[in-house]
């Protein structure tokens, strides 16, 4: 277990940074072997201060005091923003309170109605473009609804050109120590991102696409970037705007992932295969077990591929279950648009796998270009007739690259 540490950042802006090692899956559900972050903020000004966030409940109040305490007197603190109520912010929020100077709390309408029914807190309701004030500074609330829940607002702050911008911007991975963009392994944080983005956010990518267009606007001048999760940007933002509006758009590259599943080895290897023959074609082909990848890798690959085979064993008649849940993601965050899908089922009896993953494909937004069923591993012709097919494919998918 990290300790959490704190770091200044601008002038009377401090960094609450809260590493988890400790939970292996974000949000119950995503493996992060790498744990990931919990950013608060601290603004002050006189004997005022402005809390921004807090942590996940894997911290406890006296232990996100104690580092407050490092850098403030809790009793100074008057002012708490809610960015988004969702617990890996909020889960301190009522705690903390109550050991600080009375504080307003603020956070948009649909925030206040979520942490009064989550937590029994009360907030006082902020609007796009109002001011809070703390001390001489003054922050500006910008309400960029469905960045990942429909409560959130990002912040501000207007002296220092620093944008606390909640799940925007976020990544996965915990940080031994507060770190910028720069001195971060700068590969490792855009894997991180992506995965993050390919996990938590993909399913609101128009909404982040209204978000960057809403702040571009705005016209702000943004010397850093604070998310809520991992590095602070302050080197590289308009490459990590740029980078996050291509994952928003699904931009295809000249990539082809292969997905599949398999119990006793037969669709390994056609996946092995298939594999082979598109490799000579594009510029990438991400290569997963719907087992033994993570799914973070799994969706992360796919938001940047032209196409998508999936391949399957058929298991009681239906798509192999593991590969069904990956599916089921895509279908949910809708990530197949603008892409090719291919489908190939192993069989050795009977079922209806390629009819429901060629239709639950097209749901996640796929053009399901080819279908093709094999008994076991297939020989002969068929191997050609495979071949050929995955010609196609690959034409079909190279074709949507701009
Ligand atoms: C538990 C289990 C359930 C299966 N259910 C079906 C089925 O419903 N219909 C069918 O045609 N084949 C079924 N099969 C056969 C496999 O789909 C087929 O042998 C496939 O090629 C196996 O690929 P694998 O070696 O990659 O697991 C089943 C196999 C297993 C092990
Ligand atoms: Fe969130
Ligand atoms: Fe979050």
């Amino acid at each position: 277990m990290h300790t959490p540490s704190w770091r200044i950042i601008g002038r009377g802006v401090y960094w609450l940074s809260m590493p988890d090692y400790e939970s292996r899956l974000f949000e119950n559900m995503w493996p992060i072997p790498s744990g990931v972050n919990y950013n608060a903020y601290l603004v002050s000004d006189g004997d005022e201060c402005l809390l921004v966030d807090s942590s996940k409940n894997v911290y406890d109040v006296e232990e996100f005091t104690s580092l407050l305490k490092q850098v403030a007197d809790p009793r100074r603190i008057k002012h708490v923003a809610v960015l988004h109520a969702e617990p890996d912010h909020s889960g301190l929020i009522g705690g903390l309170s109550s050991i600080f100077g009375s504080p307003m709390l603020y956070s948009t309408l649909r925030a206040s109605a979520f942490m009064r029914s989550m937590f029994n807190v009360e907030t006082r309701t902020v609007k796009d473009g109002e001011i809070i004030r703390v001390g001489g500074r003054a922050l500006r609330v910008i309400e960029l609804p469905w960045i990942h829940w429909p409560d959130t607002m990002l912040l501000y702050l207007e002296d220092e050109g620093i944008l606390f911008s909640s799940d925007a911007f976020g990544a996965f991975g915990a940080l031994e120590k507060p770190v910028f963009d720069d001195e971060a392994d700068f590969e490792q944080y855009e894997r991180n991102a992506k995965e993050y983005f390919a996990t938590v956010v993909a399913a609101y990518r128009q909404m982040v696409l209204k978000a960057l267009d809403k702040i571009n606007r705005l016209g702000l001048s943004l010397r850093l970037i604070a998310p809520a999760h991992g590095v602070v940007l302050r080197s590289r933002i308009p490459e990590v705007v740029e980078e996050l509006t291509s994952w928003c758009e699904l931009r295809r590259k000249r990539k082809v992932t292969v997905v599949y599943g398999s119990m006793y080895g037969f669709t390994e290897r056609l996946a092995r295969l298939a594999c082979g023959i598109i490799k000579n074609r594009v510029d990438e082909v991400a290569f997963h077990s719907c087992v033994s990848s993570s799914v973070n890798s799994i969706l992360s690959d796919i938001v940047d591929s032209a196409g998508v085979v999936f391949i399957t064993p058929t298991y009681e008649g239906n798509v192999f279950p593991p590969l069904s849940n990956i599916v089921e993601l895509l279908r949910i965050k809708k990530m197949g648009v603008g892409k090719i899908a291919a489908v190939t089922v192993t069989k050795l009896w009977g079922g209806t796998a390629a009819s429901q993953l060629s239709s639950r494909l097209s749901e996640a937004g796929f053009e399901v270009s080819h279908v093709c069923e094999y008994v076991n591993y297939p020989g002969g012709r068929d191997l050609t007739e495979y071949e050929t097919l995955l010609h196609g494919f690959i034409e079909k998918a190279l074709g949507k690259v701009e």
